[in-house]
């Protein structure tokens, strides 16, 4: 059976990791990039988030690189990483499910402006604001319609939100008005009361949400980050909100991150943060998942999440 390495999170959670294998795949041999055996042996397949520089050298030998998450922007970016190496992405249904469930809590926090409520309840303000609007009244556009974006999309049209979403190449999702190609983003954003950004980064992407970006949106838009904070110009984004081009925007991922006590994102009375938890599965998901991966590259089959480095994702 094949032998995988993990460097992710650290020696200190191997044994979580171990325990997970152990559970889902007790034929895969596990050990921990950090045991000093394990350098004596090399891995067929290496687990990873944020490897150490000194780590890249280690990795070109083997047969891919699985990233526990989604997004491999911070791997692709670093000048060692061996981009000649499979490198697979996080998937699996619960990562998918944990997206769309925080998605659907984020739009309608958004919707009913549950941001006004945590703000009064902190000074004990009863104050009634009801808003007299509900999903099926409510236009959700979703940048990226990957693995992530597609179960979000398809989950929100069931929730009864009004779906479209925004992606290179034309596909069909039934329920979801798909809008493809550059040429198709200014009608693609008018369809936004709440625009979600699930945007892989790369160089075409970084730096996309800026305050004219923003003004394409129908006046008064709800805006949910799970994408990457590289995608927005923090600047633009908090004008947008004070100028009234955005009503509200909850942000799961920002720069940098942790996110200094300093930012003013924290204070900001139409921002909910929260801290880059929007969708990590639980450790016996990841591991099945893992194994499955490696059960499929050992059939001499290509896994769905495999990068393309070309594009970025
Ligand atoms: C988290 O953002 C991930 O890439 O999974």
């Amino acid at each position: 059976m094949a032998r995988l390495i993990i460097s992710a999170d650290g020696p200190e959670k191997f044994d979580v990791w171990k325990n997970a294998f152990a559970q889902v795949a007790p034929d895969l041999t596990v050990c921990s990039w950090y045991a000093p055996e394990t350098k004596s042996e090399p891995a067929d397949y290496v687990l990873v988030w944020t490897p150490e520089k000194d780590h890249y050298p280690a990795l070109s030998g083997v047969k891919a690189i699985i990233c526990t998450g989604a997004g491999v922007d911070h791997l692709l970016r670093a000048p060692e990483f061996p981009h000649h190496v499979p490198l697979v992405r996080m998937g699996g249904t619960q990562t998918a499910q944990l997206m769309a469930d925080y998605v659907t809590w984020a739009a309608i926090s958004l919707l009913r402006q549950a941001r006004t409520w945590a703000i009064q309840q902190a000074d004990g303000t009863w104050a009634n604001n009801c808003i007299a609007r509900t999903t099926a009244e409510t236009r959700i556009a979703i940048m990226g319609l990957g693995h992530l974006g597609s179960s979000v999309a398809t989950h929100l049209a069931r929730v009864g939100f009004q779906v479209s979403g925004w992606k290179r190449s034309a596909s069909v999702l039934p329920g979801v008005q798909v809008y493809a190609g550059q040429d198709a983003l200014p009608d693609f954003l008018k369809t936004a009361d709440i625009l979600v950004n699930l945007l892989p980064s790369t160089p075409q992407t970084c730096g996309l949400v800026t305050y004219d970006f923003l003004t394409n949106l129908p006046k008064g838009a709800g805006f949910i980050n799970v994408g990457r904070g590289d995608h927005v110009m923090q600047p633009d984004l908090i004008k947008a909100l004070d100028d009234g081009v955005l009503s509200g925007a909850v942000l799961d991922v920002v720069t940098p991150e942790p996110l200094p006590v300093t930012s003013a994102l924290w204070a900001h009375p139409k921002i909910t943060v929260t801290p880059h938890v929007a969708s990590e599965a639980s450790p016996v998901m990841q591991a099945d998942y893992v194994a499955q991966v490696i059960k499929s590259m050992e059939r001499g089959e290509t896994p769905a999440l495999l990068c393309d480095p070309q594009k970025g994702y």
